[in-house]
């Protein structure tokens, strides 16, 4: 068993520092504060090739694999979180259409989410009466022809008022449950697709959220993802790569919040010799260093070509616990000084929040480890 990183990983993780230092950084305050998309980090993230590193190059990606792409959300994370989902999302839209698609819609799509011609790839399968039990939502797509019909709300989508390209998840036959689920590969361009509230939040502001409207919207039959029935394990799939990089984030935004801490810490002897100051950087440390390795044992698994899903979601779960421990430990060593908008930890408490909710709450994540330990008795 090898825990160190391969030069080429080791080389990656150094490069995607240096972009996120040179480019992501200097204005990730700026950008939350007035709650504006980052349009210029996610040319760079494309100039990178960071948008597309799951998809095989054959699909038009980059073929890094998990653990490369972990590396990289973690350090992207560590400066702009908000850019961090942005790249998160569009790389997880990428990796379904590289894995459910057909060799037409990889052609279509893929090159467009890897240069940012898209400014974002969206995944809709929330829906206002629908978020942790997604199987029960309420869309529908019913077949008229060649085409499908879509009807319905879909809420929380990152980036869905800059998506080239949206996922959505509806029913096709709204009496089977979840195996009445299709996907579908939505132009955003369509009569009858339509914006709607643009979510107020508490972080990630520079990362757009939105509510998606769906009227009669007519989507040609070569537009469906993988045969009718499969869209929720086409959703269910893809989420579980998605944790491993809400995981890869979490992590991120947490050690960037420690090392906060500890310049701060370092600077005053008063508390870089007070135990309980010790402690909390302690334990922040370490439970940062086991969520990382978490995250990219679920990461190596799914490199590996083997299942991965209950890795992913113990990676998520803990990874995203710790890093709000750890953010909210950092706040504490600065005291008052924690509670600055202008310092990196304010945010990083602020940005850290929703990563134990979005992409499987931490409740939902038990309930698949759960499943999955009890399925093995
Ligand atoms: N991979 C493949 N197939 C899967 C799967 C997986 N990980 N999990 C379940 N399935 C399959 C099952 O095998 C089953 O199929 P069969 O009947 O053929 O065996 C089918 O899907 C139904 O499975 P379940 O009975 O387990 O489904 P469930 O209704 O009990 O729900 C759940 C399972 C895990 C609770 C699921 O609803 C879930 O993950 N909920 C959370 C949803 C979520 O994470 N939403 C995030 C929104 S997206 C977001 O936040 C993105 C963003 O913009 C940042």
């Amino acid at each position: 068993m090898d825990l160190e990183l391969s030069p080429a990983h080791q080389a990656l993780q150094a490069r995607a520092r240096a972009v996120a230092e040179a480019e992501l950084r200097p204005r990730a305050a700026e950008h939350d504060r007035l709650a504006r998309f980052p349009e210029a980090q996610v040319r760079a993230l494309a100039k990178a090739g960071f948008l597309q590193m799951l998809a095989p190059t054959s699909a038009g990606g980059a073929g890094l694999g998990s653990v490369a792409y972990s590396l990289v959300i973690s350090e992207i994370a560590k400066a702009c979180p908000s850019s961090a989902v942005t790249m998160a999302v569009t790389n997880m839209v990428g990796d379904a259409i590289a894995a459910f698609g057909n060799q037409t819609q990889q052609d279509q799509h893929i090159p467009k989410l890897a240069d940012a011609t898209y400014w974002a790839g969206s995944f809709a399968l929330s829906e206002p009466g629908a978020g942790s039990d997604a199987a029960s939502l309420k869309a529908t797509a019913i077949k008229k022809g060649d085409r499908y019909v879509l009807n319905g709300n879909k809420c929380w989508i990152t980036s869905g008022d800059r998506a080239g390209v949206v996922l959505v998840m509806a029913k096709t036959d709204p009496a089977a449950g979840a195996k009445g689920i299709s996907a579908f590969l939505v132009d955003p361009n369509s009569r009858g697709f339509s914006v709607g509230r643009h979510e107020e939040k508490l972080g990630l502001r520079a990362s757009s959220t939105v509510t998606l409207v769906l009227e009669d919207v007519e989507v040609p039959e070569e537009c469906r993802l993988g045969p009718e029935g499969i869209g929720f394990k086409i959703a269910m799939r893809a989420l579980d790569g998605g944790r491993i990089g809400i995981g890869s984030q979490a992590c991120g935004v947490g050690y960037g919040a420690l090392e906060a801490a500890i310049a701060y810490a370092a600077a005053r002897p008063d508390l870089s010799g007070s135990q309980s100051i010790q402690w909390k950087l302690a334990d922040a440390a370490t439970t940062l260093d086991a969520a990382r390795l978490l995250v990219l044992r679920a990461a190596t698994k799914k490199d590996l070509g083997l299942p991965f899903a209950r890795e992913a979601s113990m990676a998520k779960l803990f990874a995203t616990e710790s890093a709000n421990q750890a953010a909210l430990a950092a706040m504490e060593v600065l005291g008052a000084d924690g509670l600055d908008p202008q310092h990196p930890v304010e945010r990083a408490l602020r940005d850290v929040r929703v990563t134990t909710i979005y992409e499987g709450t931490s409740e939902i994540q038990r309930l698949v480890i759960a499943r999955s330990v009890l399925a093995s008795a």
